[in-house]
């Protein structure tokens, strides 16, 4: 079989499969398991796969007909331009949260350097903490997170990208991860965290609701549970002229503003996605 037709008829089976985007799909895959750029494949049409490269190529074809994300199948992926290790114990980072990571550097290059300070609560894979450390080499970072196995991948991601020795990784529930933290006052506060409502988690693509942690996912009730506890807990740790910013889901900016507002937050900015969707909440007190 050659490339091209390894690429369309693994490309129908998973349009069948109701994987989005299949023939990409596919043609990322086939690029990771012959380890060249997708582009390269364009040139290589009609070179023959061999007997192990077919065999590889139907094992990982038929994971991702299995919804499994393509993230955890190839075990990586890129954000901000920086290499994330994934696994199932972290959200696969999502390109929207590069909006929030970017407003968030943006903002640190425009404090006192010999001083800058960042907090990214819920840091699952790092890559916000990560990103922040990364583009402001000056500023000391604090990821948290409630999961040690999210830490543990975080800190080797933090390794990977050449910025550990400069991000402290804390675990424990929310704000209380802080209580032996070296630093404690923030010039930013960033998180991405969980705004599901529980009861829609089951109604998401299989690749969100079977592969993410549930961990990372669920925002209660009504998806906002942990707005709450940011709007009302982060000012203690925000310096003065410090700001928060956070990232959460679709139709929930009325709701946040009113929450942060109401806890005396003064909401600067709400940004939007790619797709024109309010998804960034930018405020300070
Ligand atoms: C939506 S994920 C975000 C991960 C990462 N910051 C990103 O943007 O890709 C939310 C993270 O919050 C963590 N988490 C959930 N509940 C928490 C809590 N009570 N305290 C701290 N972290 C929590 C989860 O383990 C998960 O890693």
């Amino acid at each position: 079989m050659t490339v091209l037709e390894a690429i369309q008829k693994s490309a129908e089976f998973l349009g069948k499969r109701g994987v989005e985007s299949p023939r990409l799909q596919t043609e990322l895959l086939l690029a990771h398991l012959l380890k060249m750029p997708r582009m390269k494949l364009y040139l290589n049409f009609d070179r023959v796969l061999t007997v192990p490269e077919t065999d590889a190529l139907r094992d990982l074809i038929k994971r991702r007909g299995l919804r499994e994300p393509l993230q955890h199948i190839t075990g990586s992926t890129s954000f901000c331009g920086y290499e994330m290790t994934v696994n199932r114990h972290v959200l696969v980072p999502r390109p929207e949260t590069e909006l929030l990571a970017e407003a968030g550097w943006q903002f640190l290059a425009t404090r006192p350097p010999e001083s800058v300070t960042a907090l990214d609560l819920c840091t699952g894979s790092g890559c916000i903490a990560i990103a922040l450390a990364a583009k402001c080499p000056p500023a000391k970072v604090v990821a948290t997170d409630i999961s040690a196995e999210a830490l543990t991948l975080a800190r080797q991601n933090a390794n990977g990208n050449g910025v550990a020795e400069r991000i402290e990784f804390l675990a424990g529930d929310g704000f209380a991860a802080l209580a032996t933290a070296a630093t404690r006052a923030f010039d930013l506060i960033a998180s991405n965290p969980p705004y599901i409502p529980s009861a829609e988690i089951a109604d998401l693509d299989p690749e969100v609701r079977d592969f993410d942690p549930w961990l990372a996912l669920d925002g209660g009730d009504d998806g906002l549970v942990f707005y709450r506890r940011l709007a009302a807990g982060a000012a203690e740790f925000l310096k003065p002229a410090g700001k928060i910013m956070v990232e959460f889901g679709d139709g929930q900016a009325d709701a946040l503003k009113n929450i942060f507002e109401s806890e005396k937050w003064i909401v600067e900015a709400v940004r939007e996605d790619y797709s024109h969707r309010a998804r960034i909440l930018v405020a300070r007190r």
